[in-house]
């Protein structure tokens, strides 16, 4: 994590109120992971604004922010345009795991203690805690005995989903890119106008279904109401509280792994000054206050406290 001095190649309005902007900031977009964020200094402004990183480009040292318009810091930042310059912490937080999430270690749980594909150790308890962080190699001996193998464990296991909710869509396509494209991307929208980002994700291969709230574009409903009822082996998701409480009800249902990205409001963004509290819970079911900055944004759906958790 660094501070980067990034200078806005393209700022573009791609719905009302939501802006898209390339920076260039090459060794940020060498770093970054699906489901990490910047943290944004604002002329005038003393606390840095979080935003999610909606993809980055190592070879052409890019990275790109896509972001709504909610108060003063967000309203200044969208009135930044081409040649000036950002300044960003980052790329701070945890991530999704594409590797995991398609390896059979992802899914799999192997026995504690039992050896991996790359001599570490497998902890399961790690594993799930963190997502899946072990990475075996394909091919390699796994704790339950069987072969790691990627592929096969994909079509046996079922598809990766992806879950979207407005202003939520941005970092699941950055995802997505280190998917390529295999997964069902499911998005959520309050109307047609405000939809973004869906042809990307078509164009990267994935199953892309859209369900907005006045059915004025795909389904009319919810998010939910496009999830298919099987074939799922692992959810991502990012969105409003009720939208990703919801998520993890279909996901707790199933045992599907199931990965969220939290939202809160944030000051320091490193673990300094304890403003962006969550409730999160111990394996023991007992509640205890993690950060989204430190501890996440990503998180084990099973291991948030959905009851306390901000709407
Ligand atoms: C990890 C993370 C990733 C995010 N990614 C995106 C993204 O990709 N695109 C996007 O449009 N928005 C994203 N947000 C939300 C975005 O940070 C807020 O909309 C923004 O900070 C609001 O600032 P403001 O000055 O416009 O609003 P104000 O309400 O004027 O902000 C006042 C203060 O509250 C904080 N704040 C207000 N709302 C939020 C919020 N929802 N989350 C965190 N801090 C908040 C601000 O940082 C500021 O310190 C993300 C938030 C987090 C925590
Ligand atoms: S924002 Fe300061 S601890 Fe998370």
């Amino acid at each position: 994590m660094d501070t980067h001095l990034a200078k806005i190649q393209t700022a573009r309005a791609i719905a009302p109120g939501i802006y898209d902007f390339t920076l260039s900031a090459p060794q940020l977009a060498k770093e970054a992971r699906p489901g990490q964020f910047v943290h944004i200094r604002l002329p005038g402004h003393t606390l840095r604004r979080p935003i999610s990183i909606c993809s980055a480009s190592a070879a052409e040292g890019t990275v790109r922010l896509v972001f709504a318009v909610r108060g003063e810091g967000t309203r200044a930042l969208a009135a930044m345009g081409r040649e000036e310059t950002l300044d960003l912490l980052g790329p701070l937080g945890n991530s999704f795991d594409p590797e995991s999430i398609l390896s059979k270690c992802g899914s799999c749980r192997p026995e504690a203690g039992s050896a991996c594909g790359d001599g570490a150790v497998c902890d399961p308890e790690l594993a799930r805690n963190k997502f899946a962080s072990v990475h075996p190699e394909a091919g390699s001996a796994c704790g339950d005995g069987d072969v790691c193998a990627p592929e096969k464990s994909r079509s046996a296991d079922g598809r990766v989903m992806l879950v979207g909710g407005g202003i939520g869509v941005p970092p699941m396509l950055f995802l997505a890119q280190a998917l390529h494209g295999d997964c069902i991307a499911v998005l959520g929208f309050r109307s047609a106008e405000s939809a973004i980002l869906a042809e990307e994700f078509r164009a990267l291969g994935c199953d892309t279904r859209i369900a907005t709230e006045d059915g004025s574009l795909g389904e009319k409903g919810f998010v939910t109401d496009c999830f298919p009822q099987s074939g799922i082996s692992a959810i991502a998701a990012c969105g409003p509280v009720p939208m990703l409480r919801a998520v993890a009800s279909y996901a707790k249902a199933r045992a599907i792994p199931c990965a969220v990205s939290l939202e809160a409001r944030m000051a320091c963004g490193v673990g300094a000054c304890l403003g962006c509290a969550c409730s999160l819970l111990r394996e023991d079911g007992t509640a205890y206050y993690g950060h989204v900055c430190k501890d996440g944004p990503v998180f084990d759906a099973a291991r948030v406290a959905w009851e306390g958790a901000q709407a």
